[in-house]
Protein backbone atom coordinates (compact mmCIF):
# COMPACT_ATOMS: atom_id res chain seq x y z
CA UNK A 1 0.00 0.00 0.00
CA UNK A 2 1.05 3.45 -0.71
CA UNK A 3 3.09 5.21 1.64
CA UNK A 4 2.02 8.95 2.29
CA UNK A 5 2.13 11.35 4.80
CA UNK A 6 -0.80 10.35 6.71
CA UNK A 7 0.74 7.20 6.95
CA UNK A 8 3.04 8.77 8.77
CA UNK A 9 0.74 9.99 11.02
CA UNK A 10 -1.12 7.10 11.99
CA UNK A 11 1.62 5.12 12.55
CA UNK A 12 3.06 7.35 15.23
CA UNK A 13 -0.29 7.24 16.59
CA UNK A 14 -0.15 3.75 16.59
CA UNK A 15 3.62 3.58 18.04
CA UNK A 16 4.67 1.79 14.91
CA UNK A 17 8.96 2.98 13.91
CA UNK A 18 9.13 4.43 10.46
CA UNK A 19 11.69 3.64 8.46
CA UNK A 20 13.51 5.98 5.94
CA UNK A 21 16.10 5.51 3.79
CA UNK A 22 18.02 7.82 1.04
CA UNK A 23 18.19 6.91 -2.46
CA UNK A 24 19.40 8.53 -5.49
CA UNK A 25 18.51 6.43 -8.43
CA UNK A 26 16.04 3.49 -9.78
CA UNK A 27 17.66 0.75 -8.92
CA UNK A 28 18.29 1.48 -5.19
CA UNK A 29 15.05 2.72 -5.25
CA UNK A 30 13.06 -0.16 -6.61
CA UNK A 31 15.25 -2.91 -3.60
CA UNK A 32 14.39 -0.53 -1.16
CA UNK A 33 10.61 0.47 -2.08
CA UNK A 34 10.47 -4.03 -2.43
CA UNK A 35 12.10 -4.15 1.24
CA UNK A 36 9.22 -2.45 3.04
CA UNK A 37 11.03 0.52 3.70
CA UNK A 38 8.09 3.69 4.42
CA UNK A 39 9.86 6.61 2.55
CA UNK A 40 12.70 7.13 0.27
CA UNK A 41 14.53 10.81 1.09
CA UNK A 42 16.65 11.60 -2.31
CA UNK A 43 18.52 13.07 0.30
CA UNK A 44 21.18 16.78 -1.01
CA UNK A 45 23.74 14.48 0.32
CA UNK A 46 23.61 13.07 -3.04
CA UNK A 47 26.34 16.09 -3.31
CA UNK A 48 28.45 14.03 -1.11
CA UNK A 49 27.36 10.58 -1.98
CA UNK A 50 27.23 10.67 -5.87
CA UNK A 51 28.46 14.05 -7.12
CA UNK A 52 31.94 13.63 -4.78
CA UNK A 53 31.22 17.01 -3.67
CA UNK A 54 32.81 17.99 -0.31
CA UNK A 55 29.75 19.13 1.48
CA UNK A 56 26.05 20.04 -0.05
CA UNK A 57 25.94 23.52 -0.93
CA UNK A 58 26.61 22.75 -4.50
CA UNK A 59 23.78 21.01 -4.94
CA UNK A 60 20.76 22.44 -7.39
CA UNK A 61 17.73 21.95 -7.68
CA UNK A 62 17.96 20.59 -11.39
CA UNK A 63 20.40 18.04 -9.46
CA UNK A 64 17.79 17.55 -6.95
CA UNK A 65 15.06 17.11 -10.12
CA UNK A 66 17.20 14.77 -12.12
CA UNK A 67 17.64 12.40 -9.61
CA UNK A 68 14.28 12.06 -7.61
CA UNK A 69 12.63 11.64 -10.86
CA UNK A 70 14.23 8.38 -11.24
CA UNK A 71 13.75 7.33 -7.36
CA UNK A 72 10.06 8.11 -7.88
CA UNK A 73 9.71 5.61 -10.77
CA UNK A 74 11.35 3.13 -8.86
CA UNK A 75 9.27 3.50 -5.42
CA UNK A 76 6.14 2.12 -5.67
CA UNK A 77 4.93 2.33 -2.34
CA UNK A 78 7.35 4.44 -0.22
CA UNK A 79 6.94 8.24 0.14
CA UNK A 80 9.48 9.52 -1.94
CA UNK A 81 10.84 13.15 -0.06
CA UNK A 82 13.32 15.09 -2.60
CA UNK A 83 14.93 17.66 -0.49
CA UNK A 84 14.95 21.68 -1.21
CA UNK A 85 18.96 22.43 -2.02
CA UNK A 86 20.98 25.60 -0.35
CA UNK A 87 19.10 28.41 -1.61
CA UNK A 88 16.35 27.05 -3.00
CA UNK A 89 13.84 28.51 -0.45
CA UNK A 90 16.13 30.33 2.05
CA UNK A 91 16.08 33.40 -0.44
CA UNK A 92 12.04 34.19 -0.44
CA UNK A 93 9.00 32.48 0.91
CA UNK A 94 8.02 32.91 -3.11
CA UNK A 95 11.64 31.45 -3.99
CA UNK A 96 10.28 28.92 -1.90
CA UNK A 97 6.79 27.88 -3.13
CA UNK A 98 8.23 28.28 -6.91
CA UNK A 99 11.26 25.27 -6.00
CA UNK A 100 9.01 22.98 -4.29
CA UNK A 101 6.54 22.86 -6.91
CA UNK A 102 9.23 22.35 -9.86
CA UNK A 103 10.45 19.69 -7.71
CA UNK A 104 6.82 17.88 -6.97
CA UNK A 105 5.40 18.44 -10.27
CA UNK A 106 8.81 17.24 -12.41
CA UNK A 107 9.88 14.22 -10.21
CA UNK A 108 6.02 13.32 -9.17
CA UNK A 109 7.67 12.46 -5.21
CA UNK A 110 5.38 12.50 -2.73
CA UNK A 111 6.72 15.35 -0.38
CA UNK A 112 9.76 18.31 -0.04
CA UNK A 113 11.93 18.31 3.08
CA UNK A 114 13.66 21.73 3.66
CA UNK A 115 16.51 22.62 6.86
CA UNK A 116 15.82 24.93 9.57
CA UNK A 117 13.12 26.26 12.29
CA UNK A 118 11.29 29.10 13.10
CA UNK A 119 13.42 31.31 10.68
CA UNK A 120 11.70 29.19 7.62
CA UNK A 121 7.96 28.48 8.98
CA UNK A 122 6.89 31.16 6.80
CA UNK A 123 8.23 29.02 3.59
CA UNK A 124 7.06 26.32 5.49
CA UNK A 125 3.40 27.33 6.22
CA UNK A 126 3.56 29.14 2.33
CA UNK A 127 4.39 25.02 0.61
CA UNK A 128 1.93 23.56 2.93
CA UNK A 129 -0.52 26.01 1.68
CA UNK A 130 0.41 25.02 -1.75
CA UNK A 131 -0.37 21.67 -0.60
CA UNK A 132 2.88 20.36 -1.12
CA UNK A 133 4.13 18.41 2.17
CA UNK A 134 7.10 19.71 3.79
CA UNK A 135 9.44 17.51 6.30
CA UNK A 136 11.47 19.97 7.95
CA UNK A 137 15.20 19.29 9.11
CA UNK A 138 16.66 20.18 12.35
CA UNK A 139 19.64 19.57 14.92
CA UNK A 140 22.84 19.17 12.39
CA UNK A 141 21.87 20.64 9.35
CA UNK A 142 24.20 19.99 6.71
CA UNK A 143 23.20 23.06 4.52
CA UNK A 144 24.57 25.41 7.66
CA UNK A 145 28.00 23.62 7.82
CA UNK A 146 29.85 26.50 6.84
CA UNK A 147 28.10 28.26 10.01
CA UNK A 148 28.60 25.32 12.77
CA UNK A 149 32.54 24.86 11.73
CA UNK A 150 32.33 21.49 11.17
CA UNK A 151 30.01 17.95 12.03
CA UNK A 152 28.47 18.74 15.27
CA UNK A 153 26.50 17.35 18.13
CA UNK A 154 23.21 19.71 18.58
CA UNK A 155 21.27 20.55 21.40
CA UNK A 156 23.98 20.27 24.34
CA UNK A 157 23.32 23.34 26.29
CA UNK A 158 20.32 24.39 27.61
CA UNK A 159 20.30 27.24 25.57
CA UNK A 160 20.69 25.04 21.99
CA UNK A 161 18.59 22.28 23.41
CA UNK A 162 15.53 24.66 24.07
CA UNK A 163 15.87 26.34 20.64
CA UNK A 164 15.86 22.84 19.03
CA UNK A 165 12.22 22.32 21.10
CA UNK A 166 10.60 25.35 20.43
CA UNK A 167 11.66 25.18 16.66
CA UNK A 168 10.34 21.42 16.39
CA UNK A 169 6.86 22.93 18.09
CA UNK A 170 7.31 25.73 15.47
CA UNK A 171 7.33 23.62 12.17
CA UNK A 172 4.85 21.62 13.52
CA UNK A 173 2.76 24.78 14.10
CA UNK A 174 4.02 25.73 10.22
CA UNK A 175 2.48 22.21 8.99
CA UNK A 176 5.73 20.45 8.47
CA UNK A 177 4.32 16.51 8.28
CA UNK A 178 7.43 15.06 10.14
CA UNK A 179 10.67 16.07 10.99
CA UNK A 180 14.33 14.97 10.69
CA UNK A 181 16.53 15.31 14.11
CA UNK A 182 19.95 15.08 13.04
CA UNK A 183 23.36 14.51 15.28
CA UNK A 184 20.79 15.74 18.56
CA UNK A 185 21.77 13.78 22.07
CA UNK A 186 18.65 10.81 22.56
CA UNK A 187 17.59 12.13 25.49
CA UNK A 188 16.53 15.47 24.15
CA UNK A 189 15.41 13.94 20.78
CA UNK A 190 13.12 11.49 23.28
CA UNK A 191 12.01 14.43 25.01
CA UNK A 192 10.73 16.37 21.32
CA UNK A 193 9.44 13.13 20.17
CA UNK A 194 7.38 13.17 22.78
CA UNK A 195 6.19 16.60 22.89
CA UNK A 196 4.77 17.04 19.13
CA UNK A 197 2.55 15.35 17.50
CA UNK A 198 4.33 14.82 13.93
CA UNK A 199 6.68 12.17 13.67
CA UNK A 200 10.49 12.52 14.24
CA UNK A 201 12.52 10.54 11.98
CA UNK A 202 15.82 10.59 13.75
CA UNK A 203 19.54 10.19 12.30
CA UNK A 204 22.05 9.84 15.12
CA UNK A 205 19.16 10.71 17.15
CA UNK A 206 18.92 7.73 19.48
CA UNK A 207 15.82 5.14 19.33
CA UNK A 208 13.32 7.51 21.22
CA UNK A 209 12.57 9.24 17.97
CA UNK A 210 9.52 7.86 15.80
CA UNK A 211 11.47 6.66 13.09
CA UNK A 212 15.19 6.88 11.57
CA UNK A 213 16.60 7.42 8.88
CA UNK A 214 19.77 6.62 7.14
CA UNK A 215 22.33 7.36 3.71
CA UNK A 216 22.42 3.90 2.22
CA UNK A 217 25.56 4.00 0.85
CA UNK A 218 26.73 4.72 4.74
CA UNK A 219 24.57 1.52 6.16
CA UNK A 220 26.43 -0.58 3.12
CA UNK A 221 30.03 0.59 3.60
CA UNK A 222 29.61 2.06 -0.11
CA UNK A 223 31.01 5.26 0.72
CA UNK A 224 34.25 5.96 2.64
CA UNK A 225 34.86 9.54 2.53
CA UNK A 226 33.99 9.53 6.39
CA UNK A 227 31.79 7.84 8.42
CA UNK A 228 29.45 9.06 11.59
CA UNK A 229 29.26 7.63 14.71
CA UNK A 230 25.56 7.05 14.52
CA UNK A 231 25.76 4.63 11.41
CA UNK A 232 25.82 0.18 11.87
CA UNK A 233 27.25 -1.32 8.67
CA UNK A 234 23.87 -3.32 7.87
CA UNK A 235 26.35 -5.13 4.85
CA UNK A 236 29.86 -5.04 3.41
CA UNK A 237 28.81 -3.96 -0.14
CA UNK A 238 31.73 -1.86 -0.71
CA UNK A 239 34.25 -4.82 -0.06
CA UNK A 240 31.73 -6.56 -2.31
CA UNK A 241 31.68 -4.50 -5.17
CA UNK A 242 35.55 -3.97 -5.02
CA UNK A 243 36.31 -7.22 -5.09
CA UNK A 244 34.26 -7.89 -8.08
CA UNK A 245 35.75 -5.07 -9.93
CA UNK A 246 39.16 -7.14 -9.51
CA UNK A 247 37.99 -10.00 -10.55
CA UNK A 248 35.99 -8.28 -13.38
CA UNK A 249 39.59 -6.55 -14.10
CA UNK A 250 41.47 -10.03 -13.90
CA UNK A 251 39.21 -11.78 -16.38
CA UNK A 252 38.70 -9.28 -19.29
CA UNK A 253 42.85 -9.27 -19.04
CA UNK A 254 43.24 -13.70 -18.87
CA UNK A 255 40.80 -13.47 -21.33
CA UNK A 256 37.81 -15.87 -19.48
CA UNK A 257 35.71 -13.63 -19.44
CA UNK A 258 33.58 -13.24 -21.46
CA UNK A 259 32.71 -17.25 -21.77
CA UNK A 260 30.62 -18.98 -24.08
CA UNK A 261 27.70 -18.68 -22.33
CA UNK A 262 27.85 -14.99 -22.52
CA UNK A 263 28.51 -14.90 -26.53
CA UNK A 264 25.83 -14.75 -29.37
CA UNK A 265 25.91 -17.02 -32.10
CA UNK A 266 25.87 -16.72 -36.18
CA UNK A 267 25.48 -19.45 -38.46
CA UNK A 268 28.85 -21.08 -39.87
CA UNK A 269 27.53 -20.10 -43.73
CA UNK A 270 27.28 -16.52 -43.35
CA UNK A 271 30.84 -15.85 -41.75
CA UNK A 272 32.10 -18.02 -44.82
CA UNK A 273 30.67 -15.60 -47.13
CA UNK A 274 31.98 -13.19 -46.32
CA UNK A 275 34.91 -11.82 -48.20
O1 LIG B 1 20.63 14.67 2.65
C1 LIG B 1 20.38 13.72 3.39
O2 LIG B 1 20.69 12.55 3.10
C2 LIG B 1 19.70 14.00 4.65
C3 LIG B 1 19.71 12.91 5.68
C4 LIG B 1 21.06 12.81 6.28
C5 LIG B 1 18.65 13.09 6.68
O3 LIG B 1 19.22 15.06 4.85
Amino acid sequence: MKNTVVTFRQMKEKGEKISMLTAYDYSTAKLEDAAGVNSILVGDSLGNVVLGYENTIAVTVDDMIHHGRAVAKGAKNALVVVDMPFLSYQTSVYDAVVNAGRIMKETNCGAVKLEGGAVVCPQIKAIVDASIPVCAHLGLTPQSINAFGGHKVQGKTIEAAQKLLDDAKAVEAAGAFAVVLECVPARLAQKVSEAISIPTIGIGAGNGCDGQVLVYADMLSMFSDFCPKFVRKFANVGEMMSQAFKDYDAAVKDGSFPAEEHTYKIDDEVIEKLY
